[in-house]
């Protein structure tokens, strides 16, 4: 496999140096080649190279068989024009590679009940997919500016967007526990009601998947106080932004989740979470979510589940175990929170710990 790997700023490079070690010891651990290339993205790339995303690495994506990226994003780039926002690479990027549909998992393993921002009995069963729109929507409609006081930007919808979206959603269902929730603000927007009929026309096609539409505003709250109740939640780009952080708090920590962006011409891996200026440079960062990035990679684009699923192991293991960084951490638990190496050395460590379990088996 050809992985290019985009760090990016702040926590990006740690999470992404983490997953690529426990990728390269599951590689190492079956004899398969993995051959990596790394390049500037975000305002680390606007540092060295002029701009968030440059022609040259956008080719280089483009040439690989997948792409990890870790965060973009900065406080000295607030205040910089719009062309040189990190985050205006990283939304390039999304479109130079044609991807338009993002998966965004969120699981509560029994490990972690107890870091979930809800109570164990709402947390418990909590495995959901967020199927989040990711090419259009309001972030690239047009026309969109500012002037003198005033600021404005456009959301549209085609049924052809809805309809490819819906289908990505029904499919991954079907593989799950076959239910889709499509949510979507169709009381007031006319897009979502666009999108409601488009969702419904769709599900004709899926007996097999029970179907329903919810409001966003409803849904958020269902996320609160039933997420056992959801499967697969399709939605656009801007409410899957959303829906998918606060998936995050049920599960624990924005750290915790990864995401896969399919469609285009190369899938791209992304933890959900940004670069957390907070805790970047302190060997904090939890690197589930770049972990959890590179096992969607190796399931979706290499056709390797069986090295997923040793590293799900290997990372459930290690929870199960009482291991956590300190943004999953509680009064509750036995044990100090390790930083980012430490969690990721452990990680390789039950990697490693599994391979030899099935070679003495002879399995
Ligand atoms: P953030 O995700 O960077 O951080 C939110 C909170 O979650 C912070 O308290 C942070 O410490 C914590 N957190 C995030 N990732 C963590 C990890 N791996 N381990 C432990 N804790 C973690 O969101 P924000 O503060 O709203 O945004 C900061 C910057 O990141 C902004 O510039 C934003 O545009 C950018 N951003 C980028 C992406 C991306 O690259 N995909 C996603 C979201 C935000
Ligand atoms: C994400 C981020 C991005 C988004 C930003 C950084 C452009 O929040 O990946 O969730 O809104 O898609
Ligand atoms: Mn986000």
């Amino acid at each position: 496999m050809r992985l290019v790997v985009l760090p990016g700023d702040g926590v990006g490079p740690e999470v992404t140096t983490a997953a690529v070690r426990v990728l390269r010891a599951a590689f190492a651990s079956r004899g398969l080649p993995l051959d990596i290339a790394t390049r500037a993205v975000g305002w680390a790339a606007v540092q060295t190279e002029g701009a968030p995303l440059t022609d040259d690495t956008i080719d280089a994506c483009r040439a690989a068989d997948a792409v990890l990226l870790g965060a973009v994003g900065h406080p000295d780039a607030e205040h910089a024009p719009a062309h040189l926002r990190p985050e205006a690479g990283l939304l390039a990027l999304r479109q130079a590679l044609g991807c338009w549909g993002n998966l965004r998992p969120a699981r509560v393993p029994d490990g972690l009940i107890g870091a979930s921002a809800l109570r164990a009995d709402r947390a418990r069963g909590t495995d959901l997919v967020v199927v989040r729109e990711l090419g259009g929507g309001l972030y690239y409609g047009e026309p969109r500016g500012d002037d003198r006081g005033r600021a404005w930007n456009t959301l549209s919808y085609t049924e052809d967007e809805v309809r490819r979206i819906a289908h990505l959603a029904f499919r991954v269902a079907s593989e799950r526990r076959r239910r889709v929730t499509s949510v979507d603000k169709a009381n007031v927007l006319e897009t979502s009601k666009l999108w409601r009929r488009v969702a419904e026309e769709v599900a004709l096609q899926y007996p097999e998947v029970i179907f329903e539409s919810m409001l966003v505003d409803r849904a958020a709250m269902e996320l609160a106080l039933r997420p056992s109740r959801f499967d697969v939640v399709l939605t656009s780009n801007l409410f899957g932004d959303i829906l998918s952080d606060q998936a995050a708090g049920v599960v624990g920590s924005l750290g915790a989740l990864g995401s896969a962006s399919v469609g285009g011409d190369t899938d791209l891996y992304e933890p959900v979470h940004g670069s957390a200026p907070d805790i970047a440079g302190t060997g904090r960062a939890n690197p589930m979510g770049a972990i959890a990035s590179v096992t969607l990679m190796l399931r979706t684009t290499g056709g390797l589940p069986e090295l997923a699923d040793d590293i799900d192991a290997s990372v459930e293991a290690c929870l199960g175990d009482g291991l956590r960084t300190d943004d999953l951490a509680t009064p509750a638990d036995a044990s100090p929170p390790v930083g980012t190496h430490a969690f990721t050395s452990a990680v390789v460590d039950r990697l490693g710990a599994r391979v030899s379990r099935r070679v003495v088996g002879g399995a």
